[in-house]
């Protein structure tokens, strides 16, 4: 059966161009983008009047059905797809997480965990260890498996943590076979000494996870990553930028020509560290994550930094723990499973901070929650667009009506709310994701396994020119000089 679907008369935005339009969708996919289309009794009609039509938000960050530091976070892709459609995001690309270090083993792990999805979603990999069958699967996750990005973890030692020369085999590998590499940047080693510092002074509770992993070694370890990635030549991803410190070692990469991509999340963007640190554990306990929420300041720079394009698009690093599972670490904060959430809230947040203020237009919010984030992950314009021929995952935002975050009445299974009490103007009124009505009047309507996995095929814009740079290089090397020989 075709389902047929008009959004009448709102102001259509895409990242290049908005315009007052109709939006005609058949079949889940977008099919004509005008004004006044005109249409038989047969079409379910929205009227958009006064309202913003815009493509759902895609999420580069989350971590659904996770397991990390002992436990699994409590949102899987059911529950935390459902709590991300009712916010206005319409895709999302979580993290594989090999099994035992492979690759497939862990790909396979993923595809089950998603069979429940109620929306698109892809996939990036952590590269935890290193060796022929790894660098050969990942030959085949990108080949043949839809991946086309590559995590790389420099902090939790013991766990994810990855060495400098591992770094340097995955740039390399992912260079070839133009995938795009991302880090996590925190020196782990230094963490490692931090915590241990931490606890031998006595600070045992939530405060000491900020104190042990200073913004200094978010600068560290993004320098290092970004140095690493010049020699080799071929660009880099860094997740959750959440320092100034990091922020200026993107800038200063960028200004310099090197294909560098920084992605801030929205606790960095809204949050700082003070009055976290409650007395009460649980109420601290929430805000743990990696790298920590930084003291008052970065929150601001990293706005900046986004409006002016240093940072180019916005996750989330959903991955949420709740209070009983956060209680694992009520002795000792090294053991407090790390992960906020946000993947309901990045929407509402990002319009209420960026746009709301005054500080970002309507269209450079598409570009920072969707259409960025499409083209980097060589989806556009399938993705990311209000384009005849695009998906039609789709969002109506009325800037005139509120938002309110709360535990009370979130969608995520977690029983707490790092946003808690926060609340402003722009409200996600609908979301369309392939084509069906799954949020309105404030009510869900998802269903189980309706979500499709969406391959990313390798070799995207980003990569233009980098081969071209070696082949100048090498042919530009020169032979010994002959001065320096001494006999012969
Ligand atoms: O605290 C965090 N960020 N948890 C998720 C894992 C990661 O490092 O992205
Ligand atoms: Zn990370
Ligand atoms: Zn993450
Ligand atoms: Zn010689």
């Amino acid at each position: 059966s075709s389902s047929k679907l008009l959004i009448k008369g709102g102001t259509v935005v895409n990242a290049h161009h908005q315009e007052v339009a109709d939006v005609y969708v058949e079949d889940g996919i977008i099919v004509a983008v005008k004004p006044n289309i005109k249409v038989g009794d047969d079409v379910a009609v929205l009227d958009a009047t006064g309202k913003y039509v815009m493509p759902g938000g895609i999420d580069p960050h989350t971590h659904l059905a996770f397991e990390f530091m002992g436990t699994e976070t409590v949102d899987d892709f059911f529950t935390g797809q459902a709590a991300a459609l009712a916010g206005g995001t319409t895709m999302h690309i979580d993290f594989v997480i090999p099994v035992n270090g492979s690759l497939s083993a862990g790909f396979e792990s993923y595809e089950k965990k998603a069979k429940k999805s109620c929306m698109d979603y892809g996939f990036h990999m952590a590269i935890t260890k290193w060796d022929e069958v790894v660098a050969q699967e990942m030959e085949i996750m990108v080949k043949e498996k839809g991946i086309n990005s590559f995590k790389f973890f420099l902090a939790y030692k013991g766990a994810l943590m990855i060495s400098d020369e591992l770094l340097l085999q995955g740039l390399k590998k992912c260079k070839s076979l133009g995938a795009l590499a991302m880090v996590h940047a925190e020196n782990g080693d230094a963490v490692f000494e931090g915590q241990e510092r931490m606890i031998e002074l006595g600070i045992t509770g939530p405060e000491g996870h900020a104190l042990s992993r200073p913004a200094v070694l978010e600068g560290e370890a993004t320098s290092r990553a970004i140095r690493l990635a010049s020699f080799v030549n071929t660009p880099l991803y860094v997740v959750h930028v959440m320092s100034i410190d990091a922020m200026e070692e993107i800038a200063k990469a960028r200004k310099a020509g090197q294909k560098v991509i920084g992605e801030p999340v929205v606790s960095g963007l809204v949050l700082d560290e003070s009055g976290l640190w409650d007395p009460d554990f649980v109420t601290a306990a929430k805000y743990v994550m990696s790298p920590p929420i930084r003291p008052s300041g970065h929150d601001k720079a990293l706005q900046a930094a986004l409006s002016t394009g240093v940072l180019q698009l916005v996750g989330t690093d959903h991955c949420v723990f709740n209070s009983t599972q956060k209680s694992i670490g009520i002795d000792d904060f090294r053991k407090i499973p790390n992960g906020v959430n946000g993947i309901e809230e990045r929407m509402h947040l990002v319009w209420n901070t960026m746009v709301e203020s005054g500080q970002i237009s309507v269209r450079d919010y598409v570009r920072i929650t969707s259409t960025e984030c499409a083209r980097i992950f060589n989806i556009y314009p399938k993705k990311g667009a209000i384009l005849a021929g695009s998906d039609a995952d789709i969002i109506i935002l009325n800037p005139n009506a509120s938002f309110e975050i709360s535990a009370k009445h979130h969608h995520s299974r977690t029983d707490t709310n790092v946003y808690e009490g926060k609340k402003g103007k722009g409200k996600v009124e609908v979301t369309i994701s392939g084509g069906k009505i799954v949020w309105e009047n404030n009510e869900l309507k998802v269903i189980p396994g309706a979500g499709k996995y969406i391959e990313m095929p390798a070799f995207n814009y980003l990569f233009d020119g980098i081969y071209k740079a070696d082949a100048q290089y090498l042919s530009s090397t020169r032979a010994p000089m002959k001065r320096f020989h001494s006999s012969t």
